[in-house]
């Protein structure tokens, strides 16, 4: 996808972060936007900078992890817009943790938002984009934001881990499909490296559990490096953005915000083809 001016983009979690980056860019591109969160200040927030830019835009109060409330986010875009070319399935949230200490819940929480989330997207979306690919549309792209996180593993993050490999290998599955059905529509997976943003701070949409309390203290010890890392050395979402939008002009699969890339990756290869465990990353 290289043209972007009067196409319409759908974003999750635009409410905040890499979402609301995405969203002023898209809409600094004149492109009509459809923005969805579950943080309704939050989105609201967005639509009025969005529509500040000179964008036609609409907030839509989604949870990613239902079904329901994705598809109905469809509807509203197609029946106001007519189509969707750049679908952004973005939202998420951050669980720390020892794999075998955290509880169903929380596991729960993050596989619903991080991978149920994105699958709804996929449902939801792909085949009202594929109509409009049969009817001679060429312009479609659909980025689902994972994390290095999606390739790649350390200790005391078990959730956060194995929702984002889940997502990265849902997008991976996600190009293959669409290519061996023919359709050019094209995919990227966003990886994105440390942004400064409120990932750290995610049990605040967390709904079944009062925010902060009921986390275990395992969570913390992570979320706190991850609020230092991010607010320290994270790039400003804006910069993100960017990165976003020029891989989806050169037709990039992997989208990645950091300069570490390579240096994070080879290690893990070099090991999985040596038949050794990964080495635990620092990031
Ligand atoms: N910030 C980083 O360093 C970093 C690194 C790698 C990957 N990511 C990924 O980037 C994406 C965006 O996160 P961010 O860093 O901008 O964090 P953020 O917390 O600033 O933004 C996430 C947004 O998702 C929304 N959200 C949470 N649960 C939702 C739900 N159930 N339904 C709809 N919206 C929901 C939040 O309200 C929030 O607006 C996430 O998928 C995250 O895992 C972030």
């Amino acid at each position: 996808m290289d043209q972007f001016a009067g196409r319409t983009a759908v974003i999750t979690g635009a409410g905040s972060g890499i979402g609301r980056g995405l969203a002023l860019r898209a809409a600094s591109e004149g492109m009509r936007c459809v923005l969805a969160d579950v943080e309704e200040a939050a989105l609201a927030d967005t639509v009025a900078q969005a529509a500040v830019v000179g964008a036609e835009v609409v907030g839509v109060p989604v949870d990613v992890r239902d079904a329901e409330s994705v598809e109905a986010l469809a509807d509203l875009a197609y029946d106001r817009f007519g189509g969707v070319h750049l679908l952004c399935n973005n939202a998420g949230v951050f669980q720390a943790g020892v794999s075998w200490q955290r509880t169903v819940a929380d596991w729960s929480w993050v596989m619903g938002v991080n991978f149920w989330g994105v699958l709804h997207g996929v449902k939801a979306f792909v085949p009202r984009m594929l109509e409009q690919e049969q009817q001679g549309e060429t312009q479609l792209h659909i980025v689902n934001t994972s994390s290095l996180a999606g390739m790649t593993t350390s200790a005391y993050s078990g959730p956060y881990y194995v929702s984002k490999f889940a997502c990265a290998s849902l997008t991976e599955v996600l190009a293959h499909d669409l290519r061996a059905q023919g359709s050019a529509i094209g995919v990227s997976c966003l990886v994105p490296g440390a942004v400064d943003t409120r990932i750290a701070d995610s049990t605040r949409n967390r709904p079944d559990e009062p925010p902060g309390e009921a986390q275990a203290p395992d969570h913390w010890f992570v979320a706190d490096a991850l609020r230092d890392m991010t607010t320290t050395v994270g790039i400003p979402p804006e910069e993100a953005a960017a990165i976003v939008f020029d891989g989806v002009r050169s037709g990039q699969f992997w989208i990645c915000t950091s300069d570490r890339y390579e240096e994070i990756l080879r290690p893990r290869f070099d090991a999985v083809l040596r038949h050794e465990l990964p080495p635990s990353v620092q990031f």
